[in-house]
């Protein structure tokens, strides 16, 4: 049966193509499970309201349960003729139970219909997407206790900056998914909203309850307009705004991670489950799964200029144009999930080379600045300071050393005032243990950040 519900008003047939053409049903009827949820709130709704008879309502919600079925097993057949998934519902509810299933329409469009289906939908991926971040987070905290004694190179440039703790690398990323879990959770706010009983765009002539089908649905607030309501895709945007952030984040991480395992670092190794072989050159084992994630942010960043284009100076309320929003927001979703599957597992099994990261740190002379800090402990002013240290790194890169090689007479010849214990300062540990104010890379500060994202770990659910 392919009788559209809107047949009434015309004489002739849709075009094939235009049928095809306007269709969304290739790719809406992943919403199915939320519109017949939707349907049966609005049924339930409609009967306590005496808008339809108890009977009704029960008709309605059984032949609903079963075409959730028939989905669910694969036997339900999906028509391009019936455009989308609320009308291929609709027509197979009428095909089962005959013409009271014409009755769950009732004080409903489809514009409020589908604005409540991809709310439901996306409530339920952002809080998938919320535990995949906690298990993210779980798997940094955990590399970072394991190996809270490994230092590495700090960068800035990326060149050898200051000697930091690999655990202090790995917990800046948990700041960021801290800030990330927090955007959806704040975006999940605005997505928890009911549309529906916005009607078409201006509300129902029924006497409908629309706190009732919240309730029902477990929403925290109903519209407050039936315009926007239908029209208002502010949610999808901020979602796909937090995730771009988010993947910002992970192609960062990703990036890191390509150059690590590089033969020139060393510093990790990926799992070979996570690596792939060159057909040609028998040596290689690429590092693809970072370098897919770092590619994908791309078309992340894509989907959400496409969002923003899609709704610029679109009149109020509902216009076709809309239905295109669906496309870029199942990709989001699709992409982000499994980024963040495959990040958390791929971090979980990075083996960490402590002793190739600890070679990195000793070079470029790491510790300098902390040279410079022991001279301003003896009152010299930070500028001299820089200046002696200079001269000594330009003499250690002119004779082939490093600075905690340097002879004590090497050292005064730069300054009277470096004395004996200044091999105290310049070690990788002294250096970055005496960076212990909060939110510093001392082993100190570091086990107290560690620490806090546990105890935060608990609340991430
Ligand atoms: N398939 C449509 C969409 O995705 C559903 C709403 C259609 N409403 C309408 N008046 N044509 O946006």
């Amino acid at each position: 049966m392919t009788e559209k519900p809107w047949q009434g008003r015309f004489s002739q047939p849709t075009d094939k193509f235009v049928e095809e053409f306007t269709a969304s049903i290739a790719f809406d009827q992943r919403l199915y499970n939320y519109d017949i949820q939707g349907s049966m709130a609005h049924a339930r709704m409609l009967a306590k309201q005496g808008i339809i008879s108890e009977e009704d309502a029960e008709q309605i919600t059984s032949g609903l349960q079963d075409i959730l079925e028939e989905i669910d097993n694969g036997s339900f057949e999906f028509s391009v003729a019936l455009e989308d998934i609320h009308m291929n519902i609709e027509a197979r509810l009428i095909e089962r139970i005959g013409p009271v299933g014409g009755k769950l329409h009732t004080a409903r469009s489809r514009n409020d219909q589908v604005a409540l289906d991809i709310r439901l939908y996306l409530r339920d991926e952002i809080r998938t997407l919320l535990g995949q971040l906690q298990r993210l987070g779980q798997a940094l905290v955990e590399q970072a206790e394991a190996h809270l004694d490994v230092i590495m190179p700090g960068y800035t440039h990326l060149q050898t900056a200051q000697p930091i703790l690999f655990a202090h690398h790995l917990l800046a990323y948990f700041e960021m998914f801290r800030r990330d879990r927090a955007r959806l959770e704040d975006c999940l706010k605005r997505v928890d909203v009911l549309p529906l009983g916005a009607g078409a765009l201006a509300g129902t002539t029924f006497p409908i309850d629309r706190e009732f089908v919240a309730r029902q649905l477990g929403f925290a607030e109903v519209s407050r307009n039936s315009l926007d309501s239908v029209s208002d895709r502010d949610f999808a945007i901020e979602f796909i705004n937090a995730c771009s952030v988010l993947m910002m984040h992970l192609s960062r991480f990703s990036e890191e991670i390509i150059l690590w395992s590089s033969a020139d670092f060393s510093f990790v190794e990926l799992s070979d489950s996570f690596c792939t072989g060159s057909s040609i050159m028998p040596q290689k084992k690429n590092p693809d799964v970072p370098e897919l994630i770092r590619g994908k942010t791309g078309r992340i960043y894509g989907n959400l200029i496409n969002l923003l284009t899609l709704m610029k100076s679109l009149p109020l309320a509902y216009n076709k144009d809309m239905q295109e929003d669906k496309e870029p927001l199942f990709d989001t979703i699709d992409n982000v999930k499994g980024c963040l599957k495959i990040f958390a597992d791929m971090i979980a099994g990075m083996k960490i080379r402590p002793e190739r990261m600890r070679q990195a740190a000793a070079r470029g002379f790491s510790t300098a600045t902390d040279i410079a800090d022991y001279l301003v402990r003896k009152g010299i002013p930070f500028r001299d300071a820089h200046e002696v240290v200079g001269k000594a790194v330009r003499y250690c890169i002119e004779n082939a050393k490093d600075l905690p090689e340097l002879s004590q007479e090497e050292y005064s010849s730069f300054s009277p005032d470096i004395e004996g214990d200044i091999y105290d300062y310049v070690t990788l540990e002294a250096s970055v243990d005496a960076r212990s104010a909060t939110g510093g890379t001392a082993t100190s500060a570091v086990k107290k950040e560690i620490e806090r994202a546990r105890q935060e770990l608990l609340q991430w659910n």
